[in-house]
């Protein structure tokens, strides 16, 4: 789109898991699909932006009409992100794994008659907090999820915060919801000025809600 109210501005979306190798044959990943980021990517093209987007091994396929990048670790993922900066909007929807194996083996890992194999584990960097608290050339809106299991509000609150975030996209990803791999959604949307329950939607509707606001945030002006 040439006019719409996204034309001019960059926007950047991190999606999909990330994969944390073992060994040269294993890793350690989580159940991200993909499809909640790739619908804001999708939605934030559809209003005009250039959209750069950042992608971890995701069940679908990113959108058509977007610069895509793709990668596997969290590291990559942060290097991805610092090479696609400055942008206007940053929406972290991937899934990034908190913790790496330390010490990856160079070789497949082998059984030996019974002895067991100890993982060791590393923190990843936390790419959203990072970006959030650029003391210059930080994103005018930069946007985190909080995929949570329990007290869904108090912890995606307090990690909007921590992070220093402007917005957090919180919502319940225990199984029974379906909301991981599936369809749908059911967002709050938390912000400075509290929060808000948005009814179980498709993930596309979510995606389309979100951008709009983020149309209405960055015409406030800098
Ligand atoms: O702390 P937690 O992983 O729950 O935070 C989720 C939010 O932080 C998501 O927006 C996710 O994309 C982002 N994040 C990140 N880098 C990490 C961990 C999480 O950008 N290492």
């Amino acid at each position: 789109l040439t006019n719409g109210p996204l034309t001019g501005k960059h926007a950047l979306v991190t999606s999909g898991p990330t994969h944390e190798p073992i060994d040269p044959v294993r890793y350690i990943a989580n159940r991200s699909s993909g499809a909640q980021g790739t619908a804001i990517a999708t939605a934030l093209r559809d209003l005009g932006a250039s959209v750069t987007f950042v992608t971890g091994p995701a069940d679908v396929a990113p959108p058509a009409g977007v610069r895509v990048v793709r990668v596997n670790t969290a590291r990559e993922m942060k290097d991805a992100v610092e090479a696609a900066l400055p942008a206007d909007v940053a929406v972290f929807a991937a899934a990034v794994a908190d913790w790496r194996v330390a010490s990856q083996s160079a070789s497949k890992i082998k059984k030996k008659n019974g002895a067991l194999p100890v993982l060791e584990f590393a923190e990843n960097p936390d790419i959203l907090a990072a970006v959030s608290q650029m003391t210059s050339g930080r994103p005018q809106l930069v946007i985190g999820f909080a995929a949570e299991t329990d007290q869904v509000l108090d912890h995606a609150t307090a990690k909007r915060v921590r992070k220093g975030c402007d917005w957090i996209v919180a919502n319940d990803v225990s199984p029974e919801t379906g909301i991981m791999g599936g369809a749908q959604n059911a967002v709050t949307l938390i912000s400075d000025t509290g929060a808000e329950v948005w009814p179980r939607m498709n993930k596309s509707d979510v995606a389309t809600k979100l951008a709009n606001l983020i149309v209405d945030e960055l015409g406030r002006g800098v």
